[in-house]
């Protein structure tokens, strides 16, 4: 498969497999939809924008005319699904948009594919559908979706629809279910770059309750390589889990940022906790290391210190979204394209 069409790639994970397809792959195109909501961004594509085999398009997933209208423009063979509304605390204030855009928008992508026929339709989910886990377990392919927020439901939902359609239309769909991600150019409203910033800032780092909730952190470079491999080598109809085994409090995080920085462990403030928030996720990857052959190669050691290496050197990146320069950065350098 080699034109392929990837959406949301302006935001943090689409970019970084954009970014790492385009290295990877000499045969490829990509045309890259996102609608560069306040979470895409066309500076995470610096240096792609002038890439003849990389086509940005600023549209929406709910768009099916459009959409379509890009599948037969370029002959489009697979279809991956990265866009949505991605952050837990916003679907917690406002919920409907995350409705429009992961259900709605991954129906009209469906659609679009199915008619189209599109060889290969691949959705990026999340480990977040299965919902919460106690002390011990881990998440399988087979544990039922359980999702708690209105962001984990929305994905879940997308889920569903992603398994009907591959039943009742025959199409080839594959889903990947991730743990948390962390690397460069993730917008610092989740935890690891906003605790950076925030420490980089002197500013009190927000703990939600008591900090002792886990998740399973996997550098973004090894989630954009197992995506690859479950597109080009992932069995139809089947979903796939992909995990960093690497279980850790958001305590024990915050603190390896704040020695890695020389900041004070007094910089952390224990704040009112996330409603409904999950204890702990831990994904079962096995699937994927025992079929596709795939496992993470950056330790946890390893990806934190780039990562942070990334933000300090990347200190305009940051301030420019905090700041919400971006916008102007892009009115003035591709509005006219
Ligand atoms: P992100 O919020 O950084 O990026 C989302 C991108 O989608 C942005 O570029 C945004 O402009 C675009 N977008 C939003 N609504 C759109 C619409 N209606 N039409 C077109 N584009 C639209 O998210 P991310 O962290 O890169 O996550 C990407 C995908 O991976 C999501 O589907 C998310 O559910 C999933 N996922 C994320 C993680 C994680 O830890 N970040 C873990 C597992 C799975
Ligand atoms: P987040 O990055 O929002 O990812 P998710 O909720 O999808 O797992 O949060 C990761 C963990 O960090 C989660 O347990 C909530 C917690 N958290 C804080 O304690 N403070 C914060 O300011 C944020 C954004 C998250």
């Amino acid at each position: 498969m080699k034109n392929i069409l990837v959406t949301g790639g302006a935001g943090f994970i689409g970019s970084n497999f954009v970014r790492m397809l385009l290295a990877q792959e000499p045969d490829c195109l990509i045309v890259n939809l996102d609608k560069l909501t306040y979470a895409g961004n066309l500076e995470n594509l610096a240096g792609l924008m002038d890439n003849p085999r990389h086509k940005f398009v600023k549209t929406d997933i709910c768009d099916g005319t459009a959409v379509e209208k890009l599948i037969d423009e370029y002959k489009i063979e697979a279809l991956i699904n990265f866009a949505a509304e991605s952050h837990v605390d916003r679907s917690i204030t406002g919920p409907k948009i995350f409705i429009e855009t992961n259900v709605t928008g991954t129906l009209t992508l469906l659609q679009a594919a199915r008619d189209k026929n599109i060889k290969r339709f691949l959705q990026v989910s999340t480990d977040e559908v299965y919902g919460s886990l106690g002390d011990d377990g881990m998440f399988t392919e087979q544990t039922p979706l359980a999702p708690n927020s209105p962001y984990s439901a929305s994905k879940a939902a997308a889920d569903h629809l992603v398994a009907a359609f591959a039943h009742t239309w025959n199409m080839d769909c594959v889903i990947t279910r991730c743990s948390n991600n962390y690397g460069h150019y993730q917008f610092p409203e989740k935890m690891i770059p906003l605790m950076l910033n925030n420490a980089l800032n002197d500013k009190a780092l927000p703990v939600y309750g008591d900090g002792l909730y886990v998740r399973d952190w996997l550098y973004v470079e090894d989630h954009c390589r197992a995506i690859w491999k479950v597109l080009t080598a992932g069995k139809k109809g089947e979903v796939y889990n992909i995990g960093g085994c690497n279980e850790k409090t958001n305590l024990e995080v915050i603190r390896i940022i704040l020695k890695s920085l020389g900041k004070s462990e007094s910089l952390i403030k224990h704040v009112k906790d996330r409603p409904g928030h999950d204890r702990r996720y831990a994904i079962d990857a096995s699937k994927m290391m025992n079929q596709l052959k795939w496992k993470p190669t950056v330790t946890f050691e390893e990806g934190i210190a780039k990562t942070i290496d990334w933000y300090i050197k990347n200190e305009k990146w940051l301030t420019n979204i905090v700041s919400g320069n971006y916008r102007k950065y892009y009115d003035s350098t591709y509005s006219n394209r």
